[in-house]
């Protein structure tokens, strides 16, 4: 198995096997002996003893004969300890094969994550180490683990991070770890230490600004999950960003259906995510359908633009809710990706413009509105009501969203979760048949920054506009 966890099964051995090898080969045999078990080896990963290598190969007999000459041992040390200061470690190796080196090839210096499981629960982004440190487990982890307190062991270690600053150790614990198909027991020391973001999940990836987000932030070591209405179309979009990324096993991606205009498609999606994650870290709602073309304006789908715009962000909001990881350092986001075409100015409706721009706007007048929109739709009057006048019920959609969004930043302005929006501005996307002024890539560059812009900088309750993150207002 590799570091990203592929599984390599055993290709069927060859007659001439290397496990059943016990004789020492005559010398005139062992180059080509050589050759053949390198050859072996190559295509079974590594799958041999390393008594059965030194027995059938004369040049790997010769590289630890040659160590073992020069290294040093007290004739009072036991048996066992002998046998330590020869093997480097007891078993449970994570092996890398070339696959696993990144793009800009061995000479780099970044860290290597998996995605392990712990107690029935995935943990994504868990550092693996060399050897030479400490596991570290943050305590805010241990409730979601089920480890309860008693479980830690003391310890007199003393911890300091790499200024020189002391760490608060609370204990140690033991615990099975599963990495791929191997479970090997690991020791935890638990620090009280905040926990930086690492698990972030977008809506309606597999095409446009999604994807191209889901790409971005994937690409920069993040734990992404894409979601999509479609499996085929997930899956295929999970297998198009392996592929254009080269080395695809490196990129931490998981998919999961979501349909956000199906309230029993979110529940069943969050109901799984929490038995998988059971924490979230950045939301980006990105989903969202418009069926006019560029200078049309029907309403012919307002119910169905509503329910995927509106009602989808806000239930799969309140159902992750529980999810965000709330930290004081490390706060928890939602980025909604919106329109201008929602800005409260586009509102003609004078009463309903006052409302909104009402700092105690509340949840049930924004529902209010979007079931107003509705009933007019219905009745034919909505062209007489004041409602936004180009993509008039996207508009509504987004706007309920904005607004939305700033009451959501008010409510939780003091619990360590920030929600802001982000209008992408013309974007060449198939929701404008490929027209626009810049690509999906483009845009999704300026939607990455501001979903992983540093606490100290993330503000909350903001409308980033266009393609300059430096352009923002109060939503
Ligand atoms: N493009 C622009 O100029 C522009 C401007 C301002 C704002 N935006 C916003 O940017 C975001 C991305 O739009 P885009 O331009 O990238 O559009 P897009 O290419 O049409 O992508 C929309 C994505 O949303 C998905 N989706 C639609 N309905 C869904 C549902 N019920 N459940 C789950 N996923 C669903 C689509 O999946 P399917 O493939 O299954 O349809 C697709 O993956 C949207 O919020 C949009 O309003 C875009």
């Amino acid at each position: 198995m590799t570091s990203s966890c592929r599984y390599y099964p055993d290709p069927p051995m060859e007659k001439d096997d290397v496990r059943g090898k016990a004789k020492l080969l005559a010398k005139e045999d062992t180059d080509e002996e050589d050759d053949q078990v390198l050859r072996q080896l190559k295509r079974t990963q590594a799958n041999v003893t390393v008594w059965e290598l030194l027995l059938t190969s004369e040049k790997h007999r010769t590289a630890p004969t040659k160590a073992l000459s020069v290294l040093k041992v007290f004739t009072e040390k036991t048996l066992e300890e002998i046998a330590k200061v020869v093997l480097i470690e007891d078993g449970g190796h994570i092996t890398f094969s070339n696959h696993d080196v990144p793009a800009e090839g061995r000479n780099h210096s970044r860290a290597l994550f998996a995605t392990v499981e712990v107690r029935g629960w995935k943990v994504p982004c868990v550092m693996i180490d060399d050897g030479s440190a400490i596991n570290v487990c943050p305590s805010k982890i241990l409730p979601k683990l089920e480890i309860s307190m008693s479980e830690l062991t003391g310890s007199d270690l003393v911890i300091r991070a790499y200024d020189d600053s002391k760490r608060n150790m609370i204990g140690v614990f033991k615990t099975m770890v599963k990495v791929g198909l191997v479970e090997t027991k690991v020791e935890f020391t638990v620090l009280d230490i905040p926990m930086t973001f690492s698990l972030l999940l977008v809506t309606g990836a597999n095409k446009g600004i999604g994807f191209s987000l889901v790409k971005r932030l994937a690409e920069s070591g993040l734990t992404v999950i894409l979601t999509a209405r479609d499996v085929e179309r997930g899956y295929k979009a999970i297998e198009q960003l392996r592929n254009e990324h080269g080395d695809g096993d490196d990129l931490h991606l998981h998919f999961y259906r979501l349909d956000v205009s199906d309230p029993a498609s979110i529940k069943a999606f969050v109901s799984q995510f929490e038995k998988d994650f059971g924490v979230l870290d950045i939301l980006v709602n990105n989903a969202a359908v418009s069926f006019n073309e560029i200078h049309e304006n029907s309403v012919e789908h307002a119910e169905t633009v509503v329910k995927t715009n509106f009602y989808g962000p806000k239930l799969l909001i309140e159902a992750l809710l529980p999810m965000f990881r709330q930290s004081t350092s490390a706060c928890s986001r939602i980025l909604n990706i919106t329109s201008r075409l929602g800005s409260i100015n586009k509102m003609r409706n004078p009463k309903m413009k006052e409302m909104l721009l009402s700092e105690n706007l509340s949840e049930e007048q924004i529902v209010g509105m979007v079931n107003l929109f509705i009933e007019n739709v219905k009745k034919g009057t909505w062209k007489s009501q004041g409602w936004p006048e180009i993509w008039t019920d996207y508009a509504v959609s987004k706007l309920a969203l904005n607004v939305y969004s700033r009451v959501l930043a008010t409510r939780y302005k003091d619990c360590g979760l920030r929600v802001n929006c982000f209008c992408p501005g013309f974007t060449q996307t198939s929701m404008t048949r490929g027209k626009g002024t810049h690509t999906a890539a483009d845009a999704a560059e300026v939607g990455a920054r501001l979903a992983l812009l540093p606490p100290h900088q993330l503000p909350t309750g903001k409308f980033y506009i266009g393609f300059s993150p430096g352009i923002v207002s109060k939503l």
